[in-house]
């Protein structure tokens, strides 16, 4: 994990936030861990998406990035079901937002950048921009 995105953790990399619960099926080996058939895992949101060796530099913001596909939206039977107006909805934003205000940037350094921790769905407590 980046720096950057330790430091919107609150400093702790090990700090609990949104984790997908999962029963395990079978037994599996992931890494040294051996999680057995039963065993509740929870999967850290945070590490979707960031495995160097599929998505280089995961921490940049590359929106031409033509690699496989992410998981943001989940896998699968639980793949989500608001995936579609999501993307119609950040597509009208991100389109709006540049084209509206070209030279927006972050007003506090990103350290300072505080990840909710009392809402289900994450999120920053604020996110100040200039222009
Ligand atoms: C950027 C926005 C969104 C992201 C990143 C996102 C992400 C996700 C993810 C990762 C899951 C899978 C959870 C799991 O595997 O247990 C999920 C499920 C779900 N999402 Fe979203 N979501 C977004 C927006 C929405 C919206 C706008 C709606 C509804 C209008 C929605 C409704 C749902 C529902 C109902 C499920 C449960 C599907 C199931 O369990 O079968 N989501 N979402």
């Amino acid at each position: 994990m980046s720096k950057a995105a330790v430091a919107a953790l609150g400093g702790d990399p090990g700090r609990a936030v949104l984790s997908i619960p999962r029963y395990a099926r079978t037994d599996l080996q992931i890494g040294e861990v051996t999680v057995r058939a039963g065993d509740l895992v929870l999967l850290d949101i945070r590490a979707a998406n960031h495995d160097p060796t599929v998505f280089p530099s995961p921490d940049r913001v590359d929106v031409t990035r033509q690699g496989p596909a992410h998981v943001s939206f989940g896998h699968g039977a639980h793949y989500c079901l608001g995936a579609p107006l999501a993307r119609i909805e950040l597509q009208a934003v991100f389109c709006q937002l540049l084209a509206r205000f070209p030279t927006m940037r972050l007003a506090v350094p990103v350290e300072q950048l505080r990840v909710r921790s009392n809402a289900v769905t994450g999120g920053l407590t604020s996110l100040p921009v200039e222009w």
